[in-house]
């Protein structure tokens, strides 16, 4: 049996367990998928001991990302971009270290919602590591304009010029990007506004204008939960018509995270039936 885990901490509240159990049953692998909860001062070691346990590979979730990067031989671009892993694969006797957050998204968006990118207006609000994870796979779909904006608007700044420094996107598409505060975000309707705060975790929701949603816009909540978010009322309120909550990121990036591992690309749509099912 191959051996993978997801390592955060906390992590009890995990749903990569499930999804990759569902995964590996529909494509016929015979893999485990466990919970790993290392100390914090004690990631690199776990992640080592995994490896010397003859594990085949980690998802990455808070607040290891970094580190999982760090600690890796090799990178892949978008993780480069991210300057955060939430996937490791052990292969040749060497840590690989990729990003399925930013491609999670753009599937569900894409394909999962039917809702193309290119030449589209993007609003991502947000500037941490959730915001930072997405931006590269966001560009890479070719969109008129890219606004990052954020509360702290030198985090927004920030993101890009990390990203331009990565060297990981032609000045063509990283001249599609701009950063602002939330105060200074254009109040035109976006195509899609891409809430990426954390600021769900306490019922809030980021101060934007609201006329970054219009008639057409589709309002995306990397966030999800029981019921509607905080940010995904307040986008109907200001007159979204399409709404999308994170559980089919979640699910989209499991399954780029399980092609990489397994090299198959496991079917999505009956594991996100399931689980928002069990969300009620
Ligand atoms: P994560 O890794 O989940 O993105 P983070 O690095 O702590 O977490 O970043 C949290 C993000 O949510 C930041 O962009 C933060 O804005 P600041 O950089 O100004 O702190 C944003 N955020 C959290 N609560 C918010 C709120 N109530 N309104 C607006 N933005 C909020």
């Amino acid at each position: 049996m191959d051996r993978y885990a997801v390592m955060g901490h906390p992590v009890s509240h995990s749903r990569s367990p499930q999804i990759h159990a569902l995964f590996a049953k529909a494509t016929g692998q015979l893999m485990t998928y466990e919970r790993i909860d290392p100390e914090p001062d004690r990631f690199e070691a776990a992640v080592a001991r995994f490896r010397s346990e003859g594990g085949k590979g980690l998802n990455i979730t808070l607040p290891f990302k970094e580190r999982a990067f760090a600690l890796a031989d090799g990178q892949t671009a978008r993780a480069r971009a991210a300057g955060a892993a939430n996937t490791l694969d052990f292969r040749e006797g060497q840590v690989f270290a990729d990003n399925t957050d930013g491609v999670g998204l753009v599937r569900d968006i894409v394909q999962n919602q039917r809702f193309m990118l290119q030449q589209k207006h993007i609003l991502l609000l947000g500037a941490g590591g959730a915001a930072r994870g997405v931006v590269l796979p966001l560009l890479a779909e070719q969109p008129a304009r890219l606004v990052v904006a954020n509360r702290t608007a030198a985090r927004a700044f920030a993101i890009l010029s990390e990203l331009k420094a990565s060297g990981t996107i032609t000045d063509d598409l990283m001249g599609r990007a701009e950063a602002c505060g939330l105060e200074d975000i254009p109040a035109e309707p976006f195509d899609v506004v891409i809430n990426a705060t954390s600021s769900s975790l306490t019922g809030a929701v980021p101060e934007v204008p609201q006329g970054v949603f219009g008639p057409r816009t589709l309002a995306y909540d990397m966030m999800y939960g029981r019921g509607q978010t905080p940010f995904l009322k307040l986008a109907q309120t200001h007159g979204a018509p399409y709404l999308a909550d994170g559980l089919g990121m979640l699910v989209e990036q499991a399954a780029e995270s399980f092609y990489l591992w397994r090299h198959l690309l496991p079917a999505t749509a009956a594991v996100l039936q399931q689980l928002r099912a069990e969300l009620g």
